[in-house]
């Protein structure tokens, strides 16, 4: 769905493609068991999209509160949204009834921090030091994200975030508090979620917290410079992550054993036909996508490409700077969705007053086919191609699948067959790679619950159970999609075509 927004010019819905993909079939019948003993499947929620109690217990606002109360938002926002904050411990049973491995979550800086630095609020710390408790008492592995998409507004209020290098101090001194506080228990920790994502939405397209772009982008936009803040960020993000990472592992990892990885959202990518401007426009959209953030943590520098094409706009790593980047990731989280077919796209470089985007100069193109409206295209090679190409480039660095997902309309239905079939594809992909040497160690569903979208608020959602917003009680009904997970995660091989959901389960759900 980001893939969507994040080409509104040229998004073209293609019926039939020119170009056919390298036919990968996925495994099809796989069990658990088919993976590597210490390979973990799990399942996850981000702080603000979960917890709710937004103004309780010491909480300030943070980017993303500011957003979803904008004119920027739908009108939907995280004030209660699934209610975590309350309902953690009835939500880690139901992982725990699924044989959820490992769990996902985000630690709300300003829920731990609120003024962004300087005092812990003991009743943030007690919340998240009763979360991680209760999933390790169930034998759920906790994986910690640092931020996602949720500054402190103090922050942002005080020196506008992530545009400003303060940013690398106040963010090493949570990420400390963090390791301090939480890292006996929690030994996976990602600094910044889908880092590039992150900067181009939220600074580029200003579609996402906390909304910035030029008046050429949008007109919705208070402010921001498309043509600069997004390199700004990126660059800003690398030095705040690769800090935080020489802290963890100077003080912390000795002691506590533990990793430090990064994420970026990577859809696939193929040419939409053999062409060679398409081929070349490819290879560049996958340098933007993925090498932009990837290569500085892997090989120290930008990719040559997006230096040449952004020029004095994106900042240039000092010789420290780079070799504090490089080699600062225990592994890479990738968020993989979907693939897109490229097209070229040169009338985008003669222009003067160019964004990211326009710097790409590619044409997205991407294949519905006669998916439902609303859904992703199941394709599953796609991640087998993207970890193939995490392999072969950078060495075969460890990785996590952080999020993979179905999107439906959030209208309720519990029999999401389209999510249960997709699950089911992507996993025999990832089993593929996993096959093909791929040193993927990891993968979580996204989303356990609906709760609130990015892109969307209530429109849309992912979870594997539905959470009723008009029920008092915020009941969470299991749907097909969590019965297909549960079985493979118990470890049987079943069709998501043969399962179906108890009449009574349906007939609660209708009430
Ligand atoms: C990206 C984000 O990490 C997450 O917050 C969002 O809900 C999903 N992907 C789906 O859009």
């Amino acid at each position: 769905m980001i893939g969507l927004c994040f080409h509104r010019l040229f998004l073209v819905l293609a019926a039939a493609l020119a170009v056919v993909p390298v036919a990968v079939l996925a495994a099809d019948q796989y069990t658990r068991a088919d993976f590597p003993v210490d390979f973990v499947f799990g399942s996850g929620l981000s702080a603000y999209q979960y917890e709710g109690a937004a103004f309780k217990d010491g909480r300030t606002p943070s980017i993303w509160d500011t957003f979803s109360h904008s004119d920027r938002a739908n009108g939907t926002n995280g004030d209660i949204t699934c209610d975590g904050y309350h309902k953690y411990k009835e939500d880690i049973k139901l992982m725990s009834e699924m044989g959820l491995e490992a769990f996902r979550l985000s630690i709300s800086w300003a829920r731990l921090i609120p003024d962004g630095r300087g005092s812990v609020n003991p009743l943030g710390l007690q919340f998240y030091n009763n979360f991680i408790d209760e999933l390790i008492r169930h034998g759920i592995q906790p994986h910690v994200s640092l931020h996602h998409h949720d500054l402190p507004q103090a922050l942002e209020d005080e020196y506008e975030g992530w545009i400003s290098r303060k940013i690398v101090k106040d963010f090493t001194a949570y990420a400390d508090v963090c390791f301090r506080e939480f890292g006996n228990r929690v030994l996976y920790w990602t600094t910044v979620n889908e880092a590039n994502i992150f900067a181009l939405g939220g600074y580029d397209l200003g579609i996402i917290p906390p909304g910035r772009c030029s008046s050429s982008v949008s007109n919705a936009c208070s402010g921001g410079n498309s043509s600069t803040e997004p390199y700004i960020v990126g660059h800003n993000i690398l030095l705040a992550h690769s800090a935080t990472a020489k802290l963890y592992k100077k003080t912390y990892q000795v002691i506590q054993k533990g990793y430090i990885g990064f994420s970026i959202y990577n859809m696939w990518m193929v040419p939409y036909t053999n062409a060679k401007e398409d081929v070349t426009a490819t290879e560049r959209a996958i340098d933007y996508y993925i090498g932009w953030l990837i290569n500085p943590l892997m090989f120290g520098d930008y990719p040559e490409i997006v230096k040449k094409n952004a020029g004095t706009r994106i900042p240039a790593f000092t010789e420290d700077e780079s070799k504090q980047v490089k080699d600062s990731i225990d592994f890479i989280g990738v968020n993989h969705y979907t693939t897109n077919f490229v097209k070229d796209n040169p009338s985008y470089l003669p222009m003067d007053n160019r964004d990211f985007d326009a710097d790409m100069a590619i044409q997205l193109i991407y294949e519905k086919g006669d998916t439902p409206p609303g859904q992703f295209p199941i394709m599953p090679w796609g991640l087998y191609e993207l970890l193939e190409y995490l392999k072969q480039v950078y060495g075969n660095p460890a990785v996590y699948v952080h999020e993979n997902g179905q999107v439906t309309p959030r209208n309720g239905t519990l029999e999401d067959s389209s999510r249960a079939e997709y699950l089911h594809a992507y996993i025999g992909s990832l089993l593929d790679a996993v096959r093909n040497g791929s040193n993927t160690k990891g993968y979580f569903v996204w989303s356990l619950l609906d709760c609130l979208e990015l892109l969307n608020g209530f429109e849309s959602g992912f979870g594997m159970y539905y959470v009723d917003l008009n029920d008092k009680d915020l009941k969470r009904y299991e749907k097909l999609s969590g019965l297909w997970y549960t079985n493979f995660l118990k470890g049987n091989n079943v069709n998501p075509l043969d399962l179906t959901l108890a009449g009574d389960k349906l007939s609660g759900f209708l009430r």
